[in-house]
C-alpha cells in the first residue's frame, strides 16, 4: 500500500545568478517500507525530506504535480493544517539534532510535548511514555536526562532523543536524515533496530537517508540515489552491488574495502550526462515497484 506518492518534486531558491534547482523533478511511492536514500552531499536528500514536510522556508519555492499523504494532497498547505501532519503523521529525525532541539527547553518537556500533541492525555501518561521511549533508544539514566537541557547531552545522545521524540506520536512515516552517523555500533543498531520493528511490527514507512551505502544495503529494503538534485537509480537494496548506472557505481567503488585494500581509492568523476537522463530502475521483483 502506499503511504507517500510524490511525482516531479522540485525545490528552487532564488539567486543572485538566477533559479538554483536543489531539486529537480523526484518521483517516488513510499509504501510500509525501508526505503534508503543516498548520494553525495548536496544531492538534494534533505531538501527533498524538507519539501515533503513543508520546511522550505521562502524564498525557497516547492512544486509538485502530486504529494499526497494516503491519497491526500499535501503539496503547500497552509501553515496551520501542515502543523496537524508534522511530527504526528509525518516525522523528520533532522541531520543535526543541535538545531532542531529547544535550547530553552529541558528534553524530558520536549518529549512530553511532541507526545501529548498527538495523543493528548495526562502529564504523567506523557512522561511514562518519554522514559519508555529514551529507555527504547538506550539511554540509561532517562530520569536524569529528562532533565537536562539539549546543551547538556553529547551529540549521539541528542540524536537519539530526537529519535526518541520523533517516535513517540507514533508516526506513519518517519524521515530519518542521518539518523544514526553519530552513534556507536552497538547504540546504532538498536535504533536501527527500533526503527525495523516500527515498519514490521506498525506498518511504518520509513525513508532513510544516509551516506552509508553498506549499512543502506544492508538495512533497506529499497534505495533511492540521488545526484544533482535527481533520482538516477532505484533499485533493491539487496541489488546495490550490481547497481547499473555509473554514478551509484562510483560510489560503490570509492567505498574502502576491508577485504581488498587498496593504496589509494578510486576518485569519482562526475559527469554532466549524470545531470540529466533517465531514472534506471531496475525490473524488481519487489513488491514497492519505484522511482517512476
Ligand atoms: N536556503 C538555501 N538556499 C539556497 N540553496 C540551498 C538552501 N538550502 C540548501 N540549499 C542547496 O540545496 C542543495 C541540496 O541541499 P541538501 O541539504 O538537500 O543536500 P543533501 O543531499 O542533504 O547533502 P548532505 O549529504 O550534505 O546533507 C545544496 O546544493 C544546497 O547548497
Ligand atoms: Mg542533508
Amino acid at each position: 500500500m502506499t503511504l507517500l506518492s510524490v511525482r516531479n518534486l522540485r525545490v528552487t531558491f532564488p539567486t543572485r545568478q538566477g533559479t538554483f534547482e536543489a531539486v529537480r523533478g523526484v518521483s517516488f511511492d513510499l509504501g510500509r517500507e525501508r526505503l534508503g536514500v543516498v548520494g553525495e552531499s548536496g544531492s538534494g536528500k534533505s531538501m527533498t525530506g524538507r519539501a515533503i514536510l513543508g520546511l522550505v522556508r521562502p524564498p525557497g519555492r516547492v512544486t509538485a504535480d502530486r504529494m499526497e499523504l494516503d491519497g491526500q494532497s499535501i503539496l503547500n498547505l497552509p501553515e496551520r493544517r501542515m502543523r496537524r501532519i508534522r511530527g504526528r503523521r509525518i516525522s523528520m529525525v533532522m541531520q543535526d539534532p543541535k538545531f532542531s532541539l529547544n535550547p530553552v527547553m529541558t528534553v524530558g518537556d520536549q518529549i512530553m510535548e511532541a507526545y501529548r500533541l498527538h495523543a493528548g492525555g495526562a502529564k504523567h501518561a506523557a512522561r511514562d511514555k518519554a522514559l519508555e521511549m529514551l529507555r527504547a533508544v538506550q539511554i540509561r539514566d532517562p530520569e536524569r536526562v529528562m532533565a537536562a537541557y539539549p546543551h547538556e547531552v553529547s551529540g549521539g545522545m541528542g540524536q537519539r532523543i530526537m529519535i526518541a521524540m520523533m517516535l513517540a506520536p507514533d508516526p506513519e512515516i518517519l524521515i530519518a536524515d542521518e539518523p544514526t552517523s553519530a552513534l556507536d555500533v552497538s547504540v546504532r543498531t538498536e535504533v536501527l533496530n527500533i526503527m525495523d520493528r516500527l515498519v514490521r511490527d506498525r506498518g511504518m514507512g520509513l525513508i532513510f537517508i544516509s551516506h552509508d551505502l553498506n549499512l543502506v544495503a544492508q538495512f533497506c529494503d529499497r534505495v533511492l540515489i540521488m545526484y544533482a538534485g535527481r533520482i538516477v537509480e532505484t533499485l533493491a537494496a539487496k541489488d546495490l552491488h550490481q547497481a547499473r548506472h555509473p554514478y551509484t557505481q562510483g560510489l560503490l567503488n570509492s567505498l574502502p574495502r576491508l577485504d581488498a585494500p587498496q593504496d589509494r581509492l578510486p576518485v569519482l568523476q562526475r559527469q554532466d550526462a549524470w545531470r540529466e537522463g533517465d531514472t534506471i530502475t531496475q525490473s524488481l521483483d519487489t513488491e514497492f515497484p519505484g522511482g517512476l
